[in-house]
């Protein structure tokens, strides 16, 4: 029999391989991993994910793992249930889904290609430290209105979110307590990225205008308090996420043949007489969208996430407790050869209607803002493509990314400059 404990080094020492590891050695498409005192059950085969992430929230429901968020994001629509969830779902829902996004394509192009100007006149920078930023000031357009949030704001965001998610990420499976020293000193951390984060939101919600998704929010007629904690979370889960996989966009449209030049023809393609391409053809820009969902399927920003049990229950022949955790590792159905061919290689040509292809999870707890962040990161593959030239500077292929809260890319330093041929017309591509 095993011990409790005996998983905890190999995941300590490297997360990302872990899941793999127990991926292998499951017998069945559950398999017990032994983190700590409480089971939890990896729920290793993704053709039984779903069936999981569809159960009632009276069998399986957010739990001790995402609570932990709540420390540093306040209690939100990303860790309540029933009806409250559904109620502030339901507005949020209705902002950010696709169709409904594409009002926002306009602001969102301008802000990218402002953007784009700013890099080209930098020697070279940080992928992830600056496509942070530029997610943070497309998600804050959609749901503040445009230039609300300002670039001090910026900065106290995008700082106070990495001071926090590697202590979080830390406790997320710690068993052993931290010396109270270490407890203070991350309580501090997390008051004051708190309470920073909840001025930059008071200060922006005074300024957002009618028709904006704050104004949606306000009413639903919650506490001052829920408010910012829902609004704060609306710009953490939505910055960070869509920041790291913007990162790895950038470093595919510089590293892989021809990618770039791919998609800047199908833009070209698609543009109307104005010279843009309407909302609406987005869709049909396949390419693009195929870059993007690749960049996911590799690096999912949401590597993994996790339930608990609510009742004592059967999973995939399992017998699971109530209390139970229960985890959807994401990054093992993206790199599981079982489901595709070189896994670990970039493919357009791949199918993303693979059941094992699960970056905004699925069912009543899907990504809220998975519509806009598709949206975002299509454009910036979209803008990039067709005007710039980009050049990686650190080392091809880039090293291992970082397992977090999120899957963090490690540094990448890139260069951006003016693309030498910048197709004119649809003719020209
Ligand atoms: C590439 C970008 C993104 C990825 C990969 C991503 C991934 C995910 C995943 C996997 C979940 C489900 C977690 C679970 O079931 O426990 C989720 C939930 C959520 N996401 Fe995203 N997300 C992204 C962007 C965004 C954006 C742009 C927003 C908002 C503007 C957002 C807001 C949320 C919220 C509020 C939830 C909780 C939904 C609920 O529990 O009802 N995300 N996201």
């Amino acid at each position: 029999m095993k011990h409790w404990l005996s998983d905890m080094l190999p995941f300590r020492r490297d997360p990302l391989n872990f899941m793999l590891a127990v991926g292998k050695r499951a017998k069945g498409p559950v398999e017990r991993t032994y983190l700590g005192p409480t089971p939890i059950w990896m729920v290793t085969d993704p053709e039984l994910v779903k069936s999981v992430l569809k159960a009632p929230e009276e069998e399986i429901d957010k739990g001790r793992l995402v609570y932990k968020l709540r420390k540093v994001l306040g209690i939100s629509s990303l860790s309540l249930s029933g009806e409250e969830h559904r109620r502030r779902r339901g507005v949020l829902h209705s902002a950010f889904a696709r169709g409904v996004a594409n009002q926002y394509v306009p602001e969102m192009t301008a802000i990218v290609r402002r953007f784009i100007l700013q890099l080209m006149q930098l020697k070279s920078f940080d992928a992830h430290e600056m496509t942070s930023r530029l997610s943070l000031r497309l998600v804050s357009a959609v749901m503040f209105g445009k230039d609300v949030l300002q670039e001090a704001d910026e900065e106290v965001i995008v700082q106070a979110v990495a001071r926090v998610e590697d202590d979080l990420s830390d406790e997320m499976f710690r068993v052993l307590p931290l010396m109270p020293w270490e407890q203070l000193r991350r309580a501090r951390e997390r008051k004051a990225a708190r309470a920073v984060m909840g001025a930059v939101v008071q200060r922006v919600r005074g300024r957002s205008p009618e028709g904006s998704v704050v104004k949606s929010l306000e009413a639903l007629n919650l506490s001052d308090e829920d408010l910012s904690d829902e609004i704060l979370t609306m710009i953490v889960a939505g910055h960070h996420t869509t920041g790291n996989a913007s990162a790895w966009l950038l470093y595919h449209l510089s590293v892989v043949p021809g990618l770039k030049d791919k998609i800047a023809a199908e833009a070209m393609a698609l543009q109307d007489e104005s010279g843009e391409i309407s909302a609406y053809k987005l869709p049909q820009a396949s390419v693009s969208l195929a870059a993007v969902k690749e960049t996911l399927r590799l690096y999912p920003s949401a590597h993994w996430f996790a339930r608990d049990a609510k009742c004592d229950q059967e999973i995939g022949g399992q017998k699971v407790s109530k209390g139970d955790t229960v985890l959807i590792p994401t990054w093992l159905y993206h790199r599981s050869p079982a489901y595709w061919d070189r896994p670990n290689e970039f493919d357009l040509s791949r199918d993303f209607t693979s059941k094992a292809f699960l970056p905004f999870g699925a069912g009543a707890r899907a990504c809220t803002g998975m519509g806009l962040a598709i949206l975002e990161l299509q454009l910036m593959a979209i803008e990039f493509s067709v005007a710039t030239e980009i050049r990686v500077l650190s080392q091809v292929p880039a090293p291992q990314p970082k397992s977090a809260i999120t899957l963090l890319p490690p540094p990448i330093e890139l260069q951006v400059a003016l693309a030498e041929n910048i197709p004119q017309t649809r003719a020209a591509a």
